[in-house]
């Protein structure tokens, strides 16, 4: 696993555009990481590489996102609000998951059971300030 320190959001969005290039259709990418840690800062990026045309916000009040319009069609999903794997079931993440785009996932350790196979992680961790570890 590699990691590396990003001391600034835009070095968080860059990690993510560059990331965007590696992806192919299906590709899972389970984000875990503390509440502010840059989970969905990288997102951004990733749709940025991914060429989607509409700004990316944080799905917590939504929990899923798609952004079509890019090289793949993404899916942003974020399970912070949810208890039960039920819940997780219910909002049809399996349709997303083979649903011919890439699927970023926020919160993905607290279902980590429900991942697919061949996942990505990446985690996140607050350091000091603006310092943030993310490993992948
Ligand atoms: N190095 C950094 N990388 C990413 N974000 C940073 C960094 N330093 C400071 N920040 C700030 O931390 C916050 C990260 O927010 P973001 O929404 O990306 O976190 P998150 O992990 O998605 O949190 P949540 O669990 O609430 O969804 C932003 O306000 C951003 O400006
Ligand atoms: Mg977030």
């Amino acid at each position: 696993m590699a990691s590396i320190i990003s001391h600034n959001p835009e070095e968080t969005f860059a990690l993510g555009r560059q990331c965007a290039a590696s992806l192919r259709c299906g590709d899972v990418l389970a984000l875990a990481g503390d509440l502010g840690a840059g989970k969905t800062q990288f997102t951004k990026g990733l749709a940025a590489g991914l060429g989607v045309e509409c700004g990316v916000t944080s799905p917590t009040f939504t929990l899923i996102h798609e952004y079509p319009g890019g090289r793949l069609p993404l899916f942003h999903i974020d399970l912070y609000r949810l208890e039960e794997e039920a819940e997780v079931l219910g909002i049809g993440i399996d349709e997303y998951l083979d649903g011919g785009g890439v699927t970023v996932i926020e919160w993905a350790d607290k279902f980590a059971a429900l991942m697919p196979a061949g996942v990505r992680w990446v985690r996140f961790r607050v350091l000091e300030g603006d310092e943030r570890e993310i490993a992948y």
